[in-house]
């Protein structure tokens, strides 16, 4: 069988480490890891509460400075740039959907989204209709004046979803996206996020527990202890279980 034709790499941290301190000890959250990712896939990150899959997100998105390592983000050595440009390069390039939403607590649907575009250059007009599009994705076109006391839980989670999308960012950055909705609506969120990958040529980084976004991902990373234990592309996987099924028949 022929290999897929790999796409080019999005993003590539190479030893990377992070330490927290308490009080006089140092933990290690990231110990020395190497990751890359591609355009037009879905790379997954699972592993235990606490192992660090929230810590490396943010220190491969230009959010938390590594201890050691690089990080290469589209081309760019990300952390060797001064702080303002890799504000730049985030508000350019990276879509991000937090565990916690991180909306404003003071702006509508519609403005949490069309903020975000204006900084981006968007006109008023154009920003509006391309978040009221986004909105309408997730299926809060009925929603677009409320604010987030006035949204449930899973209506908060939708509106980050749509203000990262919007964007049509080249990395998206998903922290447990569908961790706060319901079969239907976390299944709409998926086909999202891989259509940002397949038809956009994403690079989406989705950390989750969910193990319905397993049959979503074209790769998928286990990490423990601030270690990857395991690194599979899903491909091999349904080829091994062929060739298994296939032997055994
Ligand atoms: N600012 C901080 N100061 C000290 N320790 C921290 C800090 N941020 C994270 N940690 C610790 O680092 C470890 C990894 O945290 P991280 O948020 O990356 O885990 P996670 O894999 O995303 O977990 P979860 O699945 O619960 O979200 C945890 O043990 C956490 O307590
Ligand atoms: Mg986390």
């Amino acid at each position: 069988m022929n290999a897929p034709h790999p796409q080019p790499i999005a993003l590539q941290g190479a030893g990377l480490v992070k330490r927290f301190k308490t009080g006089r000890t140092h933990i290690e959250v990231l110990k020395s890891i190497d990751f890359d990712c591609r355009h037009g896939e879905m790379t997954m990150v699972m592993g235990p509460s606490g192992s660090g899959k929230s810590t490396l997100i943010a220190a491969l998105s230009g959010l938390l400075r590594p201890d050691e390592g690089k990080v290469t983000a589209l081309g760019e050595d990300l952390w060797s740039q001064r702080p303002g440009r890799i504000d730049k390069f985030r508000l350019d390039h990276c879509g991000f959907i937090f565990q916690g939403f991180n909306l404003f607590g003071a702006l509508t649907a519609l403005q949490q989204v069309t903020t975000i575009l204006k900084y981006k250059g968007y006109s008023p007009a154009e920003a509006r209709d391309r978040a009221a599009i986004a909105l309408t994705e997730v299926g809060l076109g009925k929603r677009l004046e409320q604010r987030p006391a006035e949204l449930s839980g899973g209506e908060k989670q939708r509106v980050a979803i749509a203000r990262a999308l919007a964007k049509d960012p080249r990395l998206l950055f998903a922290d447990e996206p569908t961790s706060a909705l319901d079969g239907e609506n976390g299944q709409i969120v998926i086909k999202l996020l891989q259509r940002a990958a397949k038809e956009h040529g994403a690079a989406v980084i989705c950390v989750t527990h969910d193990p319905r976004l397993e049959a979503y991902a074209d790769r998928i990373i286990h990490i423990e202890d601030g270690r990857i234990l395991d690194d599979r592309r899903t491909a091999d996987v349904a080829a091994q279980a062929k060739q298994s099924a296939l032997a055994g028949a």
